[in-house]
C-alpha cells in the first residue's frame, strides 16, 4: 500500500518571528528561515510548518489575518515565501502553512464591508446579533485570553502543573461579543475582539476559503495547519444563542464543511495534507475530525501537553490513541510543545526528562510534531511583566532562538523577546560541537526512526513493566524496535525487558548507563533485537 508523506514524516514547527532574523530588525522573517534550512536538513526532519506569516495587524501576532494571499511585510514577500519553498523542497523538505479559517482580523476588508452596514453583502458573513440591547451580550460565552493559563511548580516533583482557566461568568468582561456602535449589534469573537468569527454557514465564506486554499496549493504548498477548525462548524442559527460554549465543535456542520475540505485537497496531485488544530482533550470527540477517512488527514492529538511525566498516565495516553485512532479510522499525531503552551523542558522541570520525551515523542506510533528550540533543550525564556506582548501570556516559549554563542546569539541589537535561559549554553553552536547533546540526541532518533520501518510506520504493542517503567515494541514484518523509558528519578531494574535486546538509542549521557540491566533515572532506550 502506497503510504503518504505525512504519516511518515517528522514536522518542525517554526514559530517565524522567533526562529531567525534576516536583517536584524529584532523580528524573524522568511528569509531567516531559508537561510537555516541547512540546520532542519542535516537534523534530519521531513516537513516545517510555519505559524501565520499572512498581512496581519499583528493582534494576535498573525492569528488575526487581513489578508489571506500575502505574507506580511514583517517577514517578507510573496517572492521570498517562493524562494524558501523552492529552497526547502530542494533539501526534500515540504512546507506546511498555518490557515486561519475560524476568524478574520477586524481589519480585513470583509470585516470592513460587514460591518458598514446591515444591509451590506457582506454582512452575514460574520456573526451579528441583537443580543439584549447594548448592555446584554447574546450569550455567555467568553472570550480566550481573559486570563492567561497559569503554571505552577510542584515542589516535590519539579513538575508544571497548568491551573484551570477561569473563564465564563454572567459579568460581561471577557465576553465573546462586541458591541458594534455603528450598526447597533454585537458580533461573536471567540478569541479577541480583533478577531470577528466568520459565519460558515454562508456558501460564500466557504467559497472564499476554499479560493484561499487553492490560491496557496496552486503555488506548490504541501498542505496547511488549520487553526482552531473544530469551531466553523458552530450553529449560528436560533440554537446559537442557547448553546452552551462547550458544545462548540461537536456539532455535525463541522464534518460536512472538513469533508469538502477534504475532497479540494485531495483533488491535488502530491498527498497535500491537512492537519486540524481541534482543541479538545477528549481524545474520542478528537478523533471524529477525521470522519471516516474523509476529513482532517491529521488531527493534533493535545492530551500529552498537558500529561505528567508519569508511566501510567503515559501508558494511557498511548491506549486512548490506539483506541480511538486505530488504523481504519486515520493516523494518529504526537506533539510536546507549540507556540501556546510552556515547552516541556520546563514542564517537566530538567533536560534529563526533555531527553527521555524526545525518546517517546519520535518513537510512537503516529506523525510527531517538534517545535523549533526544543531539539536544543529550550526552556521558557523569563519574560519580565513591561515585556510580555501577548495577549495570551504565551510570550516564554516564542523567545527567540539563540543561533550562536555570542552575545546577540545570531540575532539584531534587539530582539522581540528576551532569550531562553542560558542562551549561549543553548544555542544550536555549541549544541552542535557536543556528541553528547541532546541536539544529536533528536538527530540520532529521526535516524534510527527513518531507518526503521518498524518505527515510522510500524504497529505498537504495550508491555508489563514495573511500577514507573513505560515499555513497548514496534512491529512491522520481521523490523521490531523495544522502547523503554524510567520516568523515575531512581534506577530501576527491568532484566526481563533488556535481554536478548542491544540498545540503539539511548537519552543518557553516554557512560552514564548504569552497569547491568537496569535503567538509569529519566532514562529511555530505543532497543534492537541482538
Ligand atoms: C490557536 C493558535 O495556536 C493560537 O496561537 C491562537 O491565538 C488561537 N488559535 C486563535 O487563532
Amino acid at each position: 500500500m502506497r503510504i503518504p508523506w505525512w504519516q511518515t514524516a517528522v514536522v518542525y514547527q517554526i514559530y517565524p518571528r522567533s526562529f531567525a532574523d534576516s536583517d536584524g530588525d529584532g523580528v524573524g522573517d522568511l528569509a531567516g528561515v531559508t537561510a537555516r534550512l541547512d540546520h532542519l536538513a542535516w537534523l534530519g526532519v521531513d516537513a516545517l510548518w510555519l505559524s501565520p506569516i499572512f498581512r496581519s495587524p499583528m493582534a494576535d501576532f498573525g492569528y488575526d489575518v487581513s489578508d489571506y494571499t500575502d505574507v506580511d511585510p514583517v517577514f517578507g514577500s510573496l517572492e521570498d515565501l517562493d524562494h524558501l519553498v523552492a529552497e526547502a523542497h530542494a533539501r526534500g523538505i515540504r512546507v506546511v502553512l498555518d490557515w486561519v479559517p475560524n476568524h478574520t482580523s477586524d481589519q480585513h476588508p470583509w470585516f470592513d464591508a460587514s460591518r458598514s452596514s446591515r444591509e451590506d453583502p457582506k454582512r452575514d458573513w460574520y456573526v451579528w446579533r441583537d443580543g439584549g440591547g447594548p448592555d446584554r451580550p447574546p450569550n455567555e460565552w467568553a472570550a480566550a485570553f481573559v486570563e492567561p493559563a497559569r503554571w505552577t511548580r510542584d515542589p516535590a516533583t519539579g513538575e508544571l502543573r497548568r491551573q484551570p482557566d477561569a473563564t465564563g461568568g454572567t459579568d460581561h468582561t471577557g465576553t465573546a461579543w462586541t458591541w458594534d456602535e455603528g450598526t447597533e449589534q454585537w458580533y461573536l469573537h471567540l478569541f479577541l475582539p480583533e478577531q470577528p468569527d466568520l459565519d460558515w454557514s454562508n456558501p460564500e465564506v466557504e467559497a472564499a476559503m476554499h479560493d484561499v486554499l487553492r490560491f496557496w496549493l496552486d503555488r506548490g504548498i504541501d498542505g496547511f495547519r488549520a487553526d482552531v477548525v473544530h469551531m466553523i462548524g458552530k450553529d449560528v442559527g436560533e440554537g446559537l444563542e442557547t448553546m452552551p460554549q462547550s458544545d462548540i465543535g461537536k456539532g455535525e456542520a463541522v464534518h460536512a464543511l472538513l469533508r469538502r475540505i477534504r475532497t479540494l485537497l485531495d483533488g491535488y496531485e502530491g498527498d497535500r495534507m491537512m492537519v486540524g488544530e481541534v482543541f479538545l482533550l477528549d481524545p474520542a470527540e478528537m478523533a471524529t475530525f477525521y470522519g471516516t477517512r474523509d476529513e482532517l488527514h491529521l488531527s493534533f492529538n493535545f492530551a500529552p501537553l498537558f500529561t505528567r511525566w508519569r508511566a501510567d498516565r503515559w501508558r494511557r495516553r498511548i491506549e486512548e490513541s490506539e483506541r480511538f485512532v486505530p488504523p481504519e479510522v486515520g493516523w494518529p499525531t504526537w506533539v510536546l510543545s507549540n507556540h501556546d503552551t510552556v515547552r516541556h523542558a520546563d514542564r517537566y522541570g530538567s533536560e534529563a526528562r526533555a531527553r527521555a520525551a524526545a525518546v517517546l515523542l519520535l518513537t510512537l506510533r503516529g506523525t510527531p510534531f517538534l517545535y523549533a528550540g526544543e531539539e536544543l533543550g529550550l526552556f521558557d525564556a523569563e519574560v519580565p511583566v513591561d515585556r510580555i506582548v501577548d495577549p495570551g501570556g504565551r510570550d516564554g516559549c516564542r523567545a527567540p532562538i539563540p543561533w550562536t554563542r555570542s552575545s546577540d546569539h545570531g540575532w539584531g541589537p534587539e530582539p522581540w523577546l528576551p532569550f531562553p535561559p542560558a542562551p549561549a549554553e543553548h544555542s544550536l553552536e555549541a549544541r552542535r560541537d557536543d556528541p553528547r547533546s541532546i541536539l544529536h540526541l533528536y538527530r540520532r532518533l529521526l535516524a534510527a526512526r527513518r531507518a526503521s520501518p518498524a518505527l515510522h510506520r510500524g504497529d505498537v504493542v504495550l508491555l508489563d513493566t514495573p511500577e514507573g517503567v513505560l515499555a513497548y515494541d514496534r512491529v512491522a514484518g520481521d523490523d521490531v524496535r523495544r522502547v523503554v523509558v524510567n520516568f523515575t528519578g531512581e534506577q530501576v531494574a527491568v532484566p526481563d525487558l533488556l535481554a536478548g535486546w542491544w540498545v540503539e538509542v539511548d537519552s543518557g549521557l553516554d557512560g552514564e548507563r548504569p552497569a547491568g540491566s537496569a535503567l538509569g533515572p529519566d532514562e529511555a532506550l530505543v532497543l534492537t533485537r541482538e
